[in-house]
């Protein structure tokens, strides 16, 4: 994008008016509470008419205005939480209270699942609102220490930087430490954990499941829900490499959304079946090796069991299924972490010309902002050979746990990369706590940020 037109966007009338408005609202804010005594007295009052069973009927037009406004404040200072209701569990069945029904991934399939969740749902209003949107987000590692020095030191960087993103975007996290059934090792854990975390939390629409080695690498990006709206399953991949090529490496298995419904549990069912806890699991390696040329082990793995059921079983799972390559929903890492530096600096760039961008926040503001942003990445392309800060990096080949890297890199070009994503990732976080890290290979060092840096 020319600077011309970002001086021209910087000047967009809408901008100024958001940053106006809501300067007024502050000041009269600011103005209903001038009166030190006024309030003083409001609090009180509130307090009495709180444990009063008929509260006093003022007669003074004036001062009940101000208390109304004043008083929804106080009030929500003093326990009635709005929101999600924690802490009543309506005595009323569901299906929690049928013994037939297992977590675990091997026994009878779920069945009614919508309507389960639906009653549920009903029976807890309070979370009931939201629903459509909800996420929760799914990592995990093995349950035992990493084998490489610095994995576990890596595995918690990697987590502080989901959980970053998570809060950010209101968006719970679920990490496991081990495997819900003990036969699906490694990649295969997946689908047992997705199975439980749907039992668990009827609350919400989607599970998206991040794997332990990738790195959320644009703060601000929230995933384009209504997009999916016809779909159930959401995964990186390319149509052209899956249904010509079959390449087993046509999608990346480690990042998906699935959401919380019977096909979803139907779907997984059929995915785990082709997992070493079947006794077909040899037949399943035989029968994805004869398909896919490129795969070079004999044991049928998660991802390639996924291409498989894309390629074989189309009809029955293919329409329900979104194969995601408008932006990075997952991206691999040796591809991205070069462009790191030029994103960096086009993104100053903008924020040097555009005021908005560079007020500080709250950190529960960001997305307000982060959707300014999108205003000024109309030309950043969507992370193939643009600046677009890529949504997710995923370190695929690194194994930063096990350290048994792939032997096309060194293992200090996989951590020394990662380092990167992570710090850059920090970078954004942590301008709302008034840090900067000066240097991406060097995550222990901070400056302070100036005000309305970098103007
Ligand atoms: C549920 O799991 C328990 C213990 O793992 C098992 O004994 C029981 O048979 C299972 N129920 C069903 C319906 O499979
Ligand atoms: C970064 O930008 C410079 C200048 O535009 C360009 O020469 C260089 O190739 C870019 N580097 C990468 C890794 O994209």
């Amino acid at each position: 994008m020319a600077s011309s037109e970002l001086s021209q966007l910087q000047n967009l009338p809408m901008e100024r008016n958001t940053v106006s408005s809501k300067t007024a609202s502050f000041l009269l804010d600011g103005f209903l509470f001038v009166g030190g005594g006024l309030v003083a007295f409001l609090v009180v009052w509130t307090l009495w008419s709180f444990f009063s069973p008929t509260p006093a009927n003022f007669s003074s037009s004036l001062l009940y205005r101000s208390e109304t406004s004043a008083g929804s404040r106080l009030s929500s200072c003093a326990g009635t939480v709005p929101g999600p209701d924690m802490r009543h569990d309506p005595p009323d069945q569901n299906f929690y209270d049928d013994p037939e029904l297992n977590y675990t991934i091997n026994t009878p399939p779920i069945k009614n699942w919508d309507e389960k969740r639906k009653e549920w749902l009903k029976q807890h209003p309070s979370f009931a609102s939201g629903a459509e949107n909800r996420i929760i987000m799914v990592t995990g590692s093995q349950a035992t220490p990493c084998e490489n020095p610095i994995g576990d030191y890596l595995l918690l960087k990697l987590f502080k930087n989901k959980v970053d993103y998570s809060r950010r975007h209101g968006i719970d996290v679920f990490y496991n430490n081990v495997l819900f059934e003990p036969k699906m090792f490694s990649f295969w854990a997946k689908t047992p954990t997705v199975k439980a975390v749907m039992l668990a939390h009827p609350e919400v629409e989607w599970v998206w499941w991040v794997d332990s080695d990738a790195v959320l690498t644009d703060m601000d990006f929230e995933l384009p829900l209504d997009r999916y709206k016809a779909h159930n399953f959401v995964i990186n991949g390319w149509p052209n490499l899956i249904y010509q090529k079959k390449s087993w490496t046509s999608i990346n298995a480690g990042v998906f959304l699935i959401r919380n419904c019977q096909w979803s549990m139907d779907f997984m069912d059929v995915w785990a079946s082709m997992g070493p806890q079947s006794p077909d699991y040899d037949k399943w390696g035989e029968i994805q090796r004869s398909i896919f040329k490129d795969k070079n082990f004999p044991e049928s793995d998660d991802q390639s069991g996924l291409v498989y059921l894309l390629l074989e079983q189309k009809e029955k799972w293919g329409d329900k299924i979104y194969i995601e390559n408008e932006y990075y929903f997952q991206g691999y890492w040796a591809e991205i972490v070069g462009g790191f530096d030029n994103i960096t600096d086009k993104y100053m760039e903008i924020e040097k010309k555009v005021a908005g961008l560079r007020r500080r926040h709250a950190e529960k503001m960001s997305e307000s902002y982060g959707r300014v942003w999108e205003e000024y990445l109309k030309e950043a392309g969507n992370g193939w050979g643009g600046w677009r800060r890529p949504f997710i990096t995923h370190f695929t080949g690194c194994e930063p746990c096990t350290g048994d890297h792939n032997k096309i890199y060194s293992g200090k070009t996989c951590y020394d990369a990662m380092q990167r994503a992570l710090t850059f990732a920090d970078n954004q976080l942590l301008r709302n706590y008034g840090f900067v890290h000066p240097d991406l290979l060097d995550p222990s060092k901070v400056n302070p940020v100036p005000f309305d840096y970098p103007a």
